[in-house]
Parts: C-alpha cells; sequence; structure tokens
C-alpha cells in the first residue's frame, strides 16, 4: 500500500501522471539485488490475455504490461490497473500495423529497462458477421486468409521483432541465464500441425498457426545461434472457454472445456519451467510436445 501522504499527493494529479508516479515508486521501493520481473501481454483487453494479465499480477515482484487496440475500451484492464499498485501499464499496441508495435516499444523501453517475458496471445478464429472458419475449399478466400495471418502469423514475428532489444536486456538485467531465459510465448493452436491435421478445414486458422510456428522455430534458431538466452515455445491452450471459441463450443466434452483460470495456469506453469534446451518446441496445456 502507498504511504498516505503520497496518496493524497496522487489524488491531485492526472491519471497519467499518477500512473507514472506510482511506477516510479515502486521501482525505487524494490529491495536491492530483487529485481523486478517484467512481463508484457500482447491481446490483453479480454479472453486468456486478461487472465494472463491477472494471474501474473498476483505474483510477487512482478510488473505487467498489458496491450491492447483499444486501451480507452478495455474497461476489465482499466480495473485492474486502479487495483494493481502502479504495477500494470496499459499500451496501446494492433499487431496489424507496424507503426503501433514500433510506438508501443519505444514507449515500453522509456518506462522499463528490460523484459523477461513476452506473451503473444492476440488471434482470430471468427469475426462475428464477418468471417467464419472455412469448412470447405469453396469457402477460402483471400480476405479470410489474409485475416487470420495478418494477426496470428504476422502479429507475434513483428512484436518480437521490436521487442527482442528489451528481451536481450535480461541477461544483464535480471539474470537470464540458459536454465532461466527470457521467453517469448506465442499462444499457437494444435490444429496448426501439419502432421497432427486428420480431419482438415479451418484453412486460413489452421494455416495462420502453422505459419506462426515457422516463424517462431526460426527466431528460437537465431537466438541461440546468437548465444541469445532468450527461448521461444509456441504453446496450445487446449479448448478454453472464451468469446474464440465459443460458437464450436457444443460438440466439445465439458471436461474438455477448461476455464480460463486452469488453462492460464497451466500455460503459466510450462513458461515457468522454460530453458534454453526447450526452446523452438511446441507445447500442449498437459506439457506435452505437439508434431510440427
Ligand atoms: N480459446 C481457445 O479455445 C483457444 C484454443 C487454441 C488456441 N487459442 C489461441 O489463444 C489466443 C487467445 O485466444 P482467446 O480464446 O483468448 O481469444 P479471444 O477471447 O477472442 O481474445 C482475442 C484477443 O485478441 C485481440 N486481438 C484481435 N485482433 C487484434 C489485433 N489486431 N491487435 C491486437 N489484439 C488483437 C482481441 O482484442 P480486441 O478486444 O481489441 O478485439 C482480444 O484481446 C489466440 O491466439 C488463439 O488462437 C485459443
Amino acid at each position: 500500500m502507498l504511504p498516505t501522504c503520497l496518496r493524497i499527493h496522487l489524488s491531485q494529479t492526472s491519471r497519467h501522471l499518477r500512473h507514472a508516479l506510482q511506477c516510479r515508486y515502486y521501482a525505487e521501493q524494490s529491495s536491492p539485488g530483487e529485481t523486478q520481473r517484467i512481463a508484457l501481454v500482447q491481446g490483453a483487453s479480454r479472453g486468456l490475455g486478461l487472465e494472463f494479465v491477472k494471474q501474473l499480477l498476483d505474483k510477487p515482484n512482478q510488473r505487467v504490461i498489458a496491450t491492447c487496440r483499444n486501451p480507452d475500451g478495455a474497461a476489465d484492464l482499466q480495473n485492474m490497473q486502479s487495483g494493481s499498485d502502479g504495477r500494470l501499464d496499459i499500451v496501446q499496441l494492433d499487431c496489424t500495423d507496424e507503426k503501433s508495435i514500433a510506438n508501443a516499444a519505444s514507449q515500453v523501453s522509456h518506462s522499463h529497462q528490460h523484459l523477461d517475458l513476452l506473451l503473444n496471445v492476440a488471434g482470430i478464429l471468427h469475426v462475428p458477421g464477418k468471417m467464419s472458419p472455412e469448412t470447405a475449399l469453396s469457402r477460402v478466400n483471400a480476405q479470410n486468409l489474409l485475416w487470420n495471418f495478418h494477426i496470428n502469423a504476422m502479429g507475434p514475428v513483428l512484436v518480437s521483432k521490436e521487442f527482442a532489444p528489451l528481451l536481450a536486456k535480461a541477461a544483464q538485467v535480471s539474470g537470464a541465464s540458459k536454465d532461466r531465459p527470457a521467453v517469448i510465448a506465442n499462444l499457437s493452436a494444435r490444429v496448426g500441425s501439419i502432421s497432427d491435421n486428420e480431419l482438415g478445414g479451418w484453412y486460413s486458422y489452421r494455416a495462420s498457426k502453422s505459419a506462426q510456428n515457422q516463424l517462431s522455430k526460426c527466431m528460437a534458431i537465431e537466438f541461440a545461434r546468437r548465444k541469445q538466452n532468450i527461448a521461444v515455445v509456441m504453446l496450445h491452450p487446449g479448448t478454453v472457454d472464451t468469446d474464440l471459441s465459443e460458437p464450436f463450443q457444443k460438440n466439445v466434452k465439458p471436461e474438455k472445456l477448461f476455464s480460463r483460470q486452469r488453462a492460464v495456469d497451466q500455460l503459466l506453469g510450462i513458461i515457468e519451467g522454460t530453458t534454453m534446451e526447450k526452446s523452438g518446441s511446441f507445447i500442449a496445456w498437459d506439457g506435452q510436445s505437439i508434431p510440427f
């Protein structure tokens, strides 16, 4: 809790200034030798992204940067921020817009020295009234393909490109090592596995997640070759009760439909145990490796 005199002073300032002062206060308060862990959740307005923010904030000594397309409309994130004691920053980022990604990276690098974790969560499977996953070749079109590739495949690699310099700094600032590297965790999906594809359909979504996996694997190889302790993992959360899966849940057995809390708890466990040796892996919610 902030001291009363500081709280009174902060109540008389604007929301943005108040947040900046709180951030500085908490950075100065962390004990010597105890470096704060810093995570950035990309695509945090709702669904799994919002739950990642919540569970990360429950950890001691953890700061979180939550990015979303429209911070002013992200009421749940704003509520979390007001109860976060200055440990949550909200930054605008649209992963389909390179300028917006670069602006977000520049903003974060002014307020933070490093990053320990980058979670690329934003993704689409359908857009209500505009796009649904293809059940037949006759329904495939360029617009759907581009839409899925833009957000699901290009988003994570373009965001990783801009934030990689901050992840690289974790080696000096928070002691990232081979056994406990900085981590880029990209939300993939089992349906992106080509060797596991026995049902077909969902052309654009499947292919965009396969492409995301290939781009992630390239990053994993490059970081290892450069001897940078940044691991890249692709994660399948299982089928989770969110807006994304909602129209497709009727054939999912209740025990196979995870709550957001359970899914995120499981994935954070996997991220926590990630080493450089595991970098480049495609991993399911239960820790099993998924073939590409
Ligand atoms: N739910 C599942 O069963 C399941 C299964 C396998 C994999 N996944 C993967 O898990 C990830 C999260 O899915 P979810 O279920 O949490 O989905 P969700 O509830 O539909 O949330 C999707 C998130 O992506 C954001 N987003 C969409 N387009 C964006 C853009 N251009 N720039 C930035 N953010 C954007 C949305 O922001 P707005 O609020 O601004 O729209 C929202 O925060 C996805 O990558 C998905 O493919 C989910």
